[in-house]
């Protein structure tokens, strides 16, 4: 079965334990991964069933938390180049936080401390700490983490669930998120509220997710995929589970207006939604995103929120 909107290349999962902060960084093992190799975490013995059922916040992160730690390798190797070590991109469209300035010009970020949450490799930190911020970049995955510190910074990394934040309230002034966390969870509001209570008052938090619309079409990047094929409408989650029907990747559906009550119900105000155009420049596919879909129908939403 093709996942209607699948942000992972191939196949992921998670886990909500709350994890320390890392301390020892397994550069060399990161590093020394032949190229093609997945290398992390336990093998999936045999290829996943693809399915709709219901999966709920445990069983969420910790499907995903296993896909994301065996699969973390391959994903850099697939999209690290595109990303680049130290850019801010919110999605395969390209668009790039130096042009959006979604978080507010950069020069006004010196000084402010910044949350990143699913941070990956947290090329999104890197790029906030080169203009001066303070980020800690947060990750489900350890694997994941364990690429950002092979690609190095000078900045926090801390292993845990976007649902259970470590943080004492009040802790940042802007928090992030490009495609971190929000399309894998089964209770997106549980998220928005703990985001808001790290931030401090005035704070925004800005997050990128695949555009809704996108649960209606196949997950292919040609002509295939530009055939409705499902319900916008069903929000049965897309699911992978192994032989004994335990699941290896979630991914959850929220329609527009989902989102936009998900944001209310935190209590954050929504001040913008950016839906990126394709530029010409890309042409590059990521997955089922590409040129041929992304000059018809948009496949990043980005949701700008403040907290009073
Ligand atoms: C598509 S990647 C995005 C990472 C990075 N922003 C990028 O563009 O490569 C999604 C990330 O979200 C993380 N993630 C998934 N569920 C999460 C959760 N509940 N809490 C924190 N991180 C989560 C995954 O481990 C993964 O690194």
């Amino acid at each position: 079965m093709t996942p209607p909107g699948r942000v992972a290349p191939r196949r992921l999962r998670k886990s909500t334990t709350r994890e320390p902060i890392i301390q020892e960084p397994d550069v060399h093992e990161a590093a020394e991964t032949p190229e093609g190799s997945v290398s992390a975490g336990s093998a999936v013995s045999a290829e996943p069933d693809a399915t709709r059922r219901e999966a709920g916040v445990a069983e969420s992160s910790r499907a995903n938390r296993g896909w994301w730690d065996r699969n973390a390798d391959e994903y850099q190797i697939e999209h690290g180049t595109f990303l680049g070590d130290d850019r801010f991109v919110w999605g395969p469209e390209g668009l790039d936080e130096v042009e959006a300035e979604l978080l507010g010009p950069p020069e006004e970020l010196k000084g402010k401390d910044v949350l990143e949450i699913g941070a990956g490799a947290a090329q999104c930190s890197r790029w906030l700490a080169a203009h001066g911020a303070r980020p800690v970049a947060l990750d489900l995955s350890h694997r994941q983490l364990q690429h950002a510190l092979r690609i190095g910074g000078s900045f926090p990394l801390v292993c845990a669930d976007a649902g259970d934040l470590p943080f004492a309230d009040a802790s940042f002034d802007l928090a992030c998120s490009a495609y971190g966390a929000l399309p894998f969870v089964a209770d997106p509001v549980r998220v928005l509220r703990e985001v808001r209570r790290v931030l401090r008052p005035g704070g925004r938090f800005v997050f990128s997710v695949t555009h809704p619309i996108r649960w209606a079409f196949p997950d292919e990047p040609g002509p295939e995929g530009l055939s409705v094929s499902g319900s916008y409408f069903d929000r049965t989650p897309y699911v992978e589970q192994d032989e004994a029907g335990r699941a290896v990747y979630v991914e959850h559906h929220r329609t527009i207006g989902d989102r936009v009550r998900d944001v209310v119900a935190a209590d954050f105000r929504l001040v913008d939604l950016v839906e990126p155009e394709w530029p010409a420049w890309n042409t590059s596919e990521w997955g089922g995103w590409s040129p041929l879909r992304g000059g018809l129908i948009p496949g990043t939403a980005i949701f700008v929120c403040e907290r009073d």
